[in-house]
């Protein structure tokens, strides 16, 4: 197969700022392609804000300014609402953390899974409900057909994050952006469903970004790092090298993961002047 190598996602030099001009977000610069690529960082760092930025959801009330910012090869600094929503669901797609916030209480999971192949294909009611349960299949969510007829509040939080999977990937976006998508899951859920979420997107030749606060599992499922502190990206590199990242910070990050090496020990802490001695140096 050919790769594919220009870029899904450009991002030069963007900053996001709140309505009282404090920088959320500090000139960072990035692409993505058809790559498995995390985004991590402590609490308040600005990694959803960036995620967001890309979905063209951030708050109105936030300011967004960047030298370029493409999606999907399209200008998203000039992009109106409507080529927004054409967007969403047809190239670009999202998972957030808790699907028990995310999913329409009223309407049953076939009616929701269906949602973005109404707005964004031509097909008729037979062929909606066909594509409804290969996808509920794909996720791997048993008997679809009747799952179609139920109500989120009928699902566990595992299940609920399969259905949001499976309204994410349904109009065969080409990108996946996942904020802590299996935060709110237990332990054994986590690893199916990322390991889940990988599959899926090497299967469709998508580009992932995945923020997540546990470097384990970035470190088994993407090939890419980047490192925000403090609305910046302090470092990128390759997740198989986090066991061996320069980085002062990374290493912080990559030596608190929690794990079995590290339970029942107490967790390394940051230490802020070393690293901001270390970006001073930068
Ligand atoms: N709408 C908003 N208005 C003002 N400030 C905001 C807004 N949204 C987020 N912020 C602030 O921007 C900073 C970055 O927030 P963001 O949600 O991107 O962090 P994060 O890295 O995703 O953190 P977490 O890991 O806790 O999810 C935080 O200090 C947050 O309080
Ligand atoms: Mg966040």
């Amino acid at each position: 197969m050919p790769t594919d190598i220009s870029p899904l996602i450009m991002a030069k030099n963007l900053s996001i700022a709140s309505a009282t001009g404090a920088e959320l977000v500090k000139s960072i610069s990035f692409s993505l392609g058809r790559e498995r690529v995390a985004l991590v960082g402590e609490s308040g760092s600005g990694k959803s804000l960036t995620a967001r930025s890309l979905m063209g959801l951030l708050s109105p009330s936030l300011d967004l300014q960047a030298d370029t910012l493409s999606v999907a090869g399209e200008n998203a600094l000039t992009l109106n609402e409507r080529s927004w929503n054409t967007l969403r669901g047809s190239q670009l797609a999202m998972v957030m953390q808790d699907p028990k916030y995310a999913l329409n209480p009223m309407r049953t999971i076939g009616w929701q899974v269906a949602e973005p192949l109404k707005l964004h294909a031509r097909l008729s009611r037979a062929e909606i409900k066909e594509k409804v349960c290969e996808m509920l299949d794909a996720v791997g969510l048993p008997q679809p057909a009747q799952l179609m007829q139920r109500y989120p509040h009928q699902l566990s939080g595992g299940m609920g994050q399969r259905v949001m999977l499976a309204i994410a990937l349904i109009a065969d976006p080409q990108f996946l952006i996942a904020d802590e998508p299996t935060s709110a899951l237990d332990h054994v859920m986590r690893d199916q469903v990322l390991a889940l979420i990988r599959r899926l997107v090497e299967q469709r030749n998508m580009g992932l970004l995945l923020i997540s606060h546990d470097l384990q599992q970035v470190s088994e499922h993407c090939e890419r790092v980047m490192v925000m502190y403090q609305g910046e990206i302090l470092d990128t590199l390759p997740a198989t090298d986090l066991p061996r990242a320069t980085h002062p910070y990374t290493r912080t990050l990559w030596s608190c993961r929690p794990g079995k090496a590290t339970q029942g020990k107490p967790l390394p802490v940051l230490d802020r002047a070393a690293l901001e001695a270390h970006r001073e140096h930068d």
